[in-house]
């Protein structure tokens, strides 16, 4: 289903809703999630843990979110982290030069193109102000970081544009104390902050949001030598250099050159295989490989892993091998030391980057999920059932002879054993469609019979079969069939 439907689940079904909403200066690129979207975020973020972080041995930190301006003037960002920005002279409204020239014109320049050439397209084609019709001024470019005052002195601070600093600066403290070995893999879930000239699309483009990103620590000269590549070497990718997406296995990948080497190829092979998991049709998707212009100024090379929607391309994760940019401009910048060994060879390790939206992968599980269901007049949310934010509802049919008092005590003998909600009023057709459209994988339902036989009727999301079972049986039904892969 399209945006628009979604938009109307997220809604009106507790999945995302914007932030300050009852105040006029709620400003835009702001979101919360609902407890719906908060049961599928954990879930995923599970999922993640589980096909990436502990498959590969990896280490979790959780860092400051207000970093020391020394970090960014070692990583770049406050010299690079800019966006091409044009102000109208009349209205005084800025725009991203990039994006509304591609608008306007239809003409596409990389945002890191030179600022002469945004100038020369506006002049050329005549692009004037979408608001006021008003001349623009030349382009200039925005940092998007934001500035923070910390204690009475306002010392300069900023909020973290990407999570990966904290992992380089950490990088020395974990290698020693967690008795680290190349390669290592180096993860951290948390927000970053950008100050987005044009949020848009509710989760899609925020000022606030969720990464998870995994960093990889190797020996530049042994990226040919990985030891598990056997595990992926047939997982089927879809690779784009330059006109459409090619599939081909990781190994294929390698032999003709399309990926530079085994390194790369075995963490873009794990990352298909966690995607799919998530029920993201992949079929959809395609690693991107970014040319000189499009890359960010840290990357030597870069695949944006994207996924096809209703509203176009969406970039999810940013793989980037970022050599020895970040570890060699903090060694620098600190003075400390960053080489570690590797056996008997001293190395400063490189780094290959994982770099996971979590706001829009979400957005794409639900509109990939999102079904109409027209033969039965339902909307349903076909979500994995491991990362359906409710397990189960649990029903009563009536209120009366009893009903409740037996619905009362299913629900609370399951409820810290899955993710159980409890329904007692409205039509019995109404509450099921209310845990479809929640992706709730099943309904049990009490009625005159199981006060009787200990029985209740257990119905199924997606097929809506009915069946009977024994109370004694329903936790075992519902774990198993909603456990992790
Ligand atoms: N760390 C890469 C990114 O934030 O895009």
């Amino acid at each position: 289903m399209n945006y628009e439907e979604v938009m109307k689940l997220a809604l009106e079904r507790g999945f995302y809703f914007p932030s300050c909403e009852v105040y006029s200066d709620a400003q835009a690129g702001f979101w919360e999630y609902g407890p719906s979207g908060v049961g599928l975020k954990n879930k995923f973020l599970e999922l993640w843990r589980r096909e990436l972080i502990r498959r590969d041995g990896m280490l979790e930190i959780d860092g400051s979110q207000i970093m020391s301006k020394s970090v960014f003037e070692a990583s770049g960002h406050l010299g690079n982290f800019a966006d091409p920005i044009i102000q109208c002279t009349k209205c005084n409204s800025t725009f991203r030069a990039d994006r509304t020239i591609a608008e306007i014109s239809q003409i596409e320049i990389p945002e890191s193109a030179d600022l002469e050439e945004f100038d020369n397209a506006i002049i050329q084609n005549n692009i004037r102000c979408p608001k006021c019709k008003g001349d623009f001024d030349k382009t200039r470019k925005f940092n998007m970081m934001f500035r923070v005052g910390i204690g009475p002195q306002e010392e300069e601070a900023y909020l973290r544009p990407e999570t990966c600093q904290s992992i380089f600066v950490d990088f020395p403290r974990l290698f020693k104390t967690m008795r680290g070995k190349l390669p290592l893999g180096i993860a951290q879930v948390g927000k970053s902050f950008r100050n987005e000239i044009a949020p848009r699309q509710s989760l899609l483009r925020l000022r606030e949001f969720y990464q998870a990103e995994i960093e990889v620590f190797c020996n530049p000269s042994k990226l040919q030598e990985v030891e598990n590549f056997s595990e992926i070497e047939n997982t089927v990718i879809r690779v784009q250099t330059d006109a459409d997406p090619v599939s081909m296995t990781c190994k294929e990948a390698v032999d003709s050159g399309v990926i530079p080497n085994k390194f790369v190829a075995y963490y873009l092979g794990m990352l298909m295989e966690f995607y799919e998991k998530t029920g993201i049709d992949v079929t959809k998707s395609r690693f991107r490989k970014l040319g000189d212009k499009e890359k960010a100024f840290y990357a030597e090379v870069a695949f944006d892993f994207e996924v096809e929607t209703t509203i176009g391309w969406l970039e999810l994760v940013a793989c980037n091998y970022r050599s020895d940019y970040d570890l060699s401009s903090h060694a620098k910048m600190s003075k400390e030391k960053f080489e570690v060994m590797d056996n008997d060879e001293k190395v400063l390790p490189h780094v290959f980057e994982i770099s996971m939206g979590i706001d829009r992968s979400l957005y794409t599980i639900l509109e990939h999920s999102l079904k109409d269901d027209k033969e039965h007049q339902r909307v349903v949310l076909s979500l994995k059932p491991y990362l359906a934010p409710v397990h189960v509802g649990v029903l009563s049919l009536v209120k009366k002879d009893g009903l409740k008092e037996k619905t009362d005590e299913i629900y609370l003998k399951i409820k810290r054993k899955c993710d159980a909600f409890l329904d007692h009023s409205g039509a019995i057709g109404r509450r099921y469609r209310r845990l479809d459209e929640i992706g709730a994988p099943f309904a049990v339902t009490v009625d005159h019979q199981t006060v009787e036989d200990e029985t209740v009727t257990i119905r199924k999301r997606d097929s809506m079969e009915q069946s009977r079972v024994k109370i004694s049986e329903l936790e075992s039904i519902i774990i198993s069939d909603t456990s992790f892969p």
